[in-house]
């Protein structure tokens, strides 16, 4: 049975790393101004992982609170995009699964283009609401974004994941058709099986996000999408912050607008304030980019937001959104601060430490250390396998009904 009633994002969730290096602690020993970071890059602060944190812990800690809410009777589907696989084969959906003891009749699958699959996965959720209305969809973004040490994408890590539940009637946003597409074969980011850290032509790569920006926004228009003018503002994939602002300026440009720079900063900067102290948490950051610009302004009922996605790689897609009047009412802004103020600052050396601590990979037995600040940790490893427990599944910490017009960054 197909529908025609709106489907889209019903519930967000997000959580982000235990520990935060700020750069002004980087800059201190990489010689670099402290102003190219906060100005430059519009990066204050990056969130790392603590030795029991995981691309799977971050997102079973972000999803406990949908379930919480809305129950699993009618999720049909897990959908887990990231770039941070931890197994070749065995979808991480599959341990989040287990961790929040989702019922056993779900499909869960693990999808993969850099930054790009959570909106792949967002898409391919929309199309099976579309499909089957009565059933909602799991969509997790999860990503430990790491460069090596000493490298100029250093200071553009970070670590987050986002949980989003698609239904139709959704409380939040609504997903509109059509979308612009872009796919370019080119090597600006990528990461080889046998390496944890991603190889990265920077320069390349920001030119290439600005071409995709381009590209997608052409075919966007070539499908007869909305005009730029009907467009309040949109949300990027955030690499840096101000990568978001080169983007929106350019697409501004290629739609023909005259780009004024006072009025760029104030549509792209309430989209910031989460990327700018996690960093770049790949597939999750644009969705972050979403979580910021809902929790921050008070006034978007029935406005139209675009998105951006990039993965390098590369493929990106531009579509648009309508905000559901009355979502503030659904909105988690102060547990989403709570993930952020909770995490404990560590010195650079400390940073150091966690950078170059790598799981063992013989099967021995292994335990980590408990130092996570989440619900769910990654205990150890025996005989090549990942161990994961539940701490405590706490309920969530509110969900804010009041105005939130200034996110307070905690660093
Ligand atoms: N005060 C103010 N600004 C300063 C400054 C100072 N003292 N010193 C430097 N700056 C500015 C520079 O002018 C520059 O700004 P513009 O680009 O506007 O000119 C900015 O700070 C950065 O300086 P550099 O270009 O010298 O920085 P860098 O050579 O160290 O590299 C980078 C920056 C390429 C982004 C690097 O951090 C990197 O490789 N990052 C990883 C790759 C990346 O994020 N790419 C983005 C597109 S790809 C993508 O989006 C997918 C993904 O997630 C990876």
């Amino acid at each position: 049975m197909t529908n025609d009633r709106a489907v889209g994002i019903h519930d967000l969730s997000f959580r982000t790393g235990s520990l935060v290096l700020t750069h002004a602690e980087l800059s201190k020993h990489t010689g670099a101004s402290v102003a190219k970071y906060h100005k430059g890059l519009g990066q204050q602060a990056m969130s790392l992982p603590a030795a029991d944190e995981d691309i799977v812990t971050m997102a079973a800690d972000a999803a406990a609170p949908i379930i919480e809410r809305h129950g699993t009777d009618r999720i049909c589907t897990l959908l887990f995009a990231t770039e941070t696989s931890i197994d070749q084969s065995k979808a991480a959906g599959v341990y989040v699964h287990s961790l929040l003891n989702l019922p056993s009749n779900i499909r869960v699958v693990e999808l993969k283009q850099a930054c790009y699959g959570a909106t792949a996965a967002l898409q391919f959720a929309a199309a099976l609401v579309q499909r089957e209305p009565e059933q909602q969809v799991l969509v997790l973004a999860s990503d430990i974004a790491c460069y090596d040490l000493d490298s100029p994408g250093e200071a553009t890590q970070g670590a987050a994941a986002v949980a989003m539940l698609v239904s139709v009637d959704p409380s939040l946003v609504e997903i509109n058709t059509p979308s612009g597409l872009y796919t370019h074969d080119v090597m600006d980011f990528w990461r080889p099986n046998y390496r944890a850290t991603a190889l990265v032509n920077g320069k390349k790569s920001m030119a290439a996000y600005l071409a995709a920006v381009e590209g997608a926004w052409h075919d966007y228009q070539a499908r007869e999408g909305l005009s730029i003018e009907k467009i309040r503002t949109v949300c990027y994939h955030q690499p840096f912050t101000r990568m978001a602002f080169k983007a929106h300026r350019h697409l501004l440009d290629t739609a023909g607008v005259e780009a004024d720079a006072t009025a760029t900063d104030h549509a792209i900067a309430p989209t910031t304030h989460y990327n700018e102290i996690i960093g770049n948490s790949y597939t999750a950051s644009l969705y972050l980019a979403l979580a910021s610009l809902l929790d921050a302004e008070d006034e978007l009922d029935a406005e139209t937001l675009g998105f951006f996605s990039y993965g390098s790689g590369s493929v990106a897609e531009f579509f648009t959104g309508r905000v559901v009047p009355g979502y503030r009412a659904q909105l988690r802004t102060t547990a989403h601060l709570e993930a952020i103020s909770r995490r404990r600052d560590i010195d650079y050396n400390a940073y150091r430490r966690v950078h170059t601590q790598p799981l063992p990979d013989d099967g021995s037995q292994h335990r980590l250390p408990h130092q996570t600040q989440g619900s769910f940790r990654l205990s150890g490893m025996e005989d090549h396998q990942r161990i994961y427990e539940a701490v405590h599944v706490s309920a969530d910490i509110a969900c804010s009904k009041g105005t939130h017009r200034r996110l307070t960054p905690t660093v």
